[in-house]
């Protein structure tokens, strides 16, 4: 048995049978075999991945590097290996002139995680600037490919958390990044920027990320446990009339969504502690590993706050991380 505690950055000690890293698509290929006939979890940075118990099986490490540019009239085009660091390909970006991926600054986690659940954050989607995805597919072992369309992005959400979830093995991700950059500043702090410049609002988003989110570096976490549910614009006008002050997006005509962290600030969870485990005291939607943390108590503290969101407002909170248990992902 190998400890996953550093390799999740959540900390818990868990652990599986065996961890493996891998550094080259060849390596990768190289391993099918022995994956097709065991339970395995491909990881990277495992910042949207918390093992609650020991995992019986194989954990596989992406460290798959390497970034290749090329640019036409229209787009400067990046063909990044899934290993990468989200927040490093960021920073490499805007240093070479690449433009508008400033509001995704910060968000932990590799570049291969980033087209799964379609990573946002101050009024970016990461599916703007995805062209295609490569992948290794397990079944086959032959390499895919989808394009942008194909990835069936959605909110939090891609056809890589739908069908034949973890058998498509991303090994690259194609970006499409416009040249003509128009600054998005629609989301509150980011509006108060004056002219806004990519460099200004990348400093603008690590300042507020760094107010406001536990580091996963010192406090143990993964980011936002839960989605922010979208509920029917009937069920939210509803809402409306026992609490004045729900706040609430419109998606489409019939579609509201309403932060969770609302809903668990409502219910009185900001900065709750069961055990070592939190609601974090300025993001409540952020559970915490305050040390000596365990996964029991965050599938307590968890399944608690479900039920009594269910219970107060009728809404179902799906997770957001990816809770694995000793046979695979669970579903709370
Ligand atoms: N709110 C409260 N109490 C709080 C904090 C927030 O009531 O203590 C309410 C407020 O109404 C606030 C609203 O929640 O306006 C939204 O809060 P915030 O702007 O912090 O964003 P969020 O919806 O909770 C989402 C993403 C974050 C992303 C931020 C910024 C999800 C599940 N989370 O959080 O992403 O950084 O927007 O764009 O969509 C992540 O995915 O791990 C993540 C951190």
């Amino acid at each position: 048995m190998q400890s996953l505690s550093t390799f999740h950055t959540f900390g818990f000690n868990a652990s599986c049978n065996k961890i493996i890293t891998v550094s080259s698509q060849d390596e990768l290929v190289g391993w099918l075999p022995k994956l097709k006939h065991q339970q395995f979890l491909f990881i990277g940075e495992g910042s949207n991945t918390v093992f609650v118990e020991n995992f019986d099986g194989l954990v596989v490490v992406n460290k798959l590097k390497g970034i290749n540019k090329f640019e036409d009239e229209t787009f400067y085009h990046l063909n990044v290996a899934s290993g990468e660091n989200w927040h490093d390909l960021v920073t490499y970006c805007l240093a070479q002139g690449m433009y508008g991926m400033e509001n995704l600054a910060l968000i932990p986690g590799t570049v291969g995680a980033a087209p799964i659940q379609n990573i946002g954050a101050y009024g970016i989607e990461v599916n703007a600037f995805i062209h295609s995805v490569e992948f290794i597919d397990l079944d086959s072992g032959f390499a895919g490919y989808f394009n942008n369309k194909e990835c069936e992005f959605a909110y939090r959400d891609s056809v890589f958390k739908k069908a034949r979830i973890g058998k498509r093995l991303i090994t690259s991700v194609n970006f499409a990044i416009p040249k003509d950059y128009a600054p998005v500043v629609s989301y509150s702090p980011l509006d108060k920027i004056e002219s806004p410049t990519p460099q200004k609002i990348f400093d603008e988003v690590i300042r507020i990320r760094q107010q406001k989110l536990p580091d996963p570096n010192t406090i143990g976490n993964a980011g936002s446990f839960f989605k922010n549910p979208k509920i029917p614009l009937s069920h939210f006008i509803n809402l409306q009339s026992d609490y004045e002050d729900i706040p609430g997006y419109s998606v489409d005509e019939k579609t509201v969504k309403v932060p969770a962290a609302w809903l668990i600030d409502k219910l009185g969870f900001k900065g709750y502690r069961y055990g070592d485990i939190g609601c974090h005291e300025s993001q409540p939607l952020v559970f915490v590993n305050y040390g000596k943390g365990h996964g029991e108590e965050l599938l307590v503290l968890a399944k608690t706050i479900k039920l009594k969101i269910i219970e107060k407002f009728s809404i179902a909170l799906e997770n957001e991380v990816q809770v694995v248990g000793q046979y695979g992902r669970i579903n709370l």
